[in-house]
């Protein structure tokens, strides 16, 4: 489903990353983790087109990013993508902040979107609070309609970028509770996160980038339960999130 061939992206003189490869197959559940700067946002926003880059290739679902023919708006439309901070709108109900995007992008009615956004919105748990205004919401609300507006575009694929760490902690389990949920239905997912409890759960790999580079790619229970073949970088890095 993600192809990604050899991936190389400079900020000016500053490489951000190195000859990255990997692929995620359809109804694959891959985390990418790794420390602070090593490339992570960069690299899961270059698979959906919000960062270019400057070697290799990206092909998502058959279809190429450096392609200069590729219409990347559309293929956009196709990748969902959660972010950190939820980038609701705020001035917008929250029936309207999941049927914007279906109209305008997908072309969708205004009735078809309403069904198909409230059916995600019923997903997640949040049917009751459809009129109300993202301000209204607690943020772990609000990343969870973030959730059921990408749902909404019938993605092929899932990006999430650290959708809990701007949560306070009681609200990281219910976020946390739709994407365990999700993977189990077999939606393709790649989610930079630091929640080993959820990597351990449902990724079937886990991505460990150091330096602008993927330095350990492998299943999950390699990963978590043979630690002693780990890079150094890797193992120094478990053993500080898996201490707490
Ligand atoms: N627009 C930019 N211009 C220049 N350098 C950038 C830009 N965006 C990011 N960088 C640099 O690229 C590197 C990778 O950043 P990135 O945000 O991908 O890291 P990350 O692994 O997601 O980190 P974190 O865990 O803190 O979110 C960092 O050194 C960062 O300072
Ligand atoms: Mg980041």
């Amino acid at each position: 489903m993600i192809n990604i061939q050899n991936v190389s992206k400079w900020y000016g003189s500053f490489q951000v990353l190195t000859d990255c490869t990997t692929s995620i197959q359809k109804g694959e559940v891959v985390v990418v983790c790794g420390p602070s700067g090593s490339g992570k946002s960069t690299l899961i926003k270059t698979v959906n087109a919000l960062e270019p880059f400057q070697k290799g290739d990206i092909v998502v679902d058959g279809i190429s990013i450096a392609d200069p023919k590729t219409n990347l708006p559309k293929l956009r439309s196709r990748v969902g993508m959660v972010f950190q901070h939820f980038e609701l709108f705020p001035h917008l109900s929250v029936t309207e902040n999941l049927t914007l995007a279906q109209i305008k992008v997908l072309g969708r009615n205004a009735d078809e979107a309403k069904t198909r956004g409230l059916k995600m919105l019923d997903r997640v748990g949040l049917m009751a609070h459809k009129d109300k205004f993202p301000g209204q919401l607690s943020g772990g609300q609000q990343q969870r309609v973030a959730i059921a507006r990408a749902l909404s575009m019938d993605p092929i694929v899932m990006l999430f970028d650290e959708p809990t760490s701007a949560l306070d902690p009681e609200m990281v389990g219910e976020v946390l509770d739709v994407m365990v949920q999700l993977a189990q239905e077999g939606m393709t997912m790649m989610c930079v996160t630091h929640e080993m409890g959820f990597a351990k759960k449902v990724s079937h790999r886990v991505i460990f980038m150091d330096a602008g580079k993927i330095v350990e790619d492998c299943p999950r229970d390699a990963f978590f339960g043979n630690p002693d073949a780990r890079s150094p970088r890797a193992k120094d890095f478990l053993s500080k999130i898996l201490a707490h």
